[in-house]
């Protein structure tokens, strides 16, 4: 039995391959069956593609805001290819309690701060004008309150002096890229047990 995993991406995708290579690297429960993307223009859907991954794109804009039906369009996508678990994977639009409601505890995220600091956006600047000595990335499960429910792992980088939030922000990402598929390889099948990196 595999458990079929849909992955939500917006832009670049890179955790979203690394999450494919992992499941194709064998050994794994899960299987990719979908990456969908909200931008018709993500850099991951060819990713995805050359990857042997189907793909799906629910564009959000002609939606005019109506979540609700943006949200309706997602679940029609998903209906397609029945998936056991969403992966949100640098998915940067804002889910609401209708959808979210009947995948919790079968949704992931990952989040670029060491939650629960910094919820929502531009975490990398915020943790350098907090002046942290240490930032990292989250990986939890998704409820309807944003960026918030139960820790799956966390992986941790020291911030240099003198970074940018770019540094820091390409530092967090090599640990995105350790956590997320050791997160993704336990909890397909069926382990909960946090990770924490390194
Ligand atoms: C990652 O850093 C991820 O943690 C972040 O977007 C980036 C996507 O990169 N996600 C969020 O900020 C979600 N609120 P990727 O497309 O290369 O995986």
């Amino acid at each position: 039995m595999t458990t079929r995993v849909a992955i939500f991406i917006s832009g670049g995708g890179s955790n979203m391959v690394r999450l494919v290579e992992d499941m194709q690297a064998g050994g794994h429960a899960g299987e990719p069956v979908l990456v969908l993307s909200n931008d018709p223009d993500a850099g991951g859907l060819a990713k995805a593609e050359a990857r042997g991954v189907a793909t799906a794109v629910v564009d959000h804009r002609p939606f005019k805001g109506d979540r609700a039906a943006f949200e309706a369009a997602l679940q029609e996508a998903l209906d397609k290819v029945q998936p056991d678990i969403i992966c949100l994977a640098g998915f940067m639009r804002v889910l609401t309690e209708g959808f979210v409601a009947p995948w919790e505890g079968k949704m992931l995220n990952i989040h670029p701060s060491l939650l629960p600091k910094y919820k929502g956006l531009h975490t990398h600047q915020r943790a350098l004008e907090a002046g942290d000595s240490e930032h990292g990335c989250t990986v939890h499960l998704v409820t309807p309150a944003l960026d918030d429910g139960p820790i799956l792992g966390q992986a941790r980088v020291p911030v240099l002096e003198n970074d940018s939030p770019d540094d820091l922000a390409a530092r967090v990402l090599v640990q995105e890229h350790a956590l997320y598929p050791a997160v993704l390889r336990r909890f397909a099948a069926g382990d909960m047990r946090p990770i924490l990196l390194p």
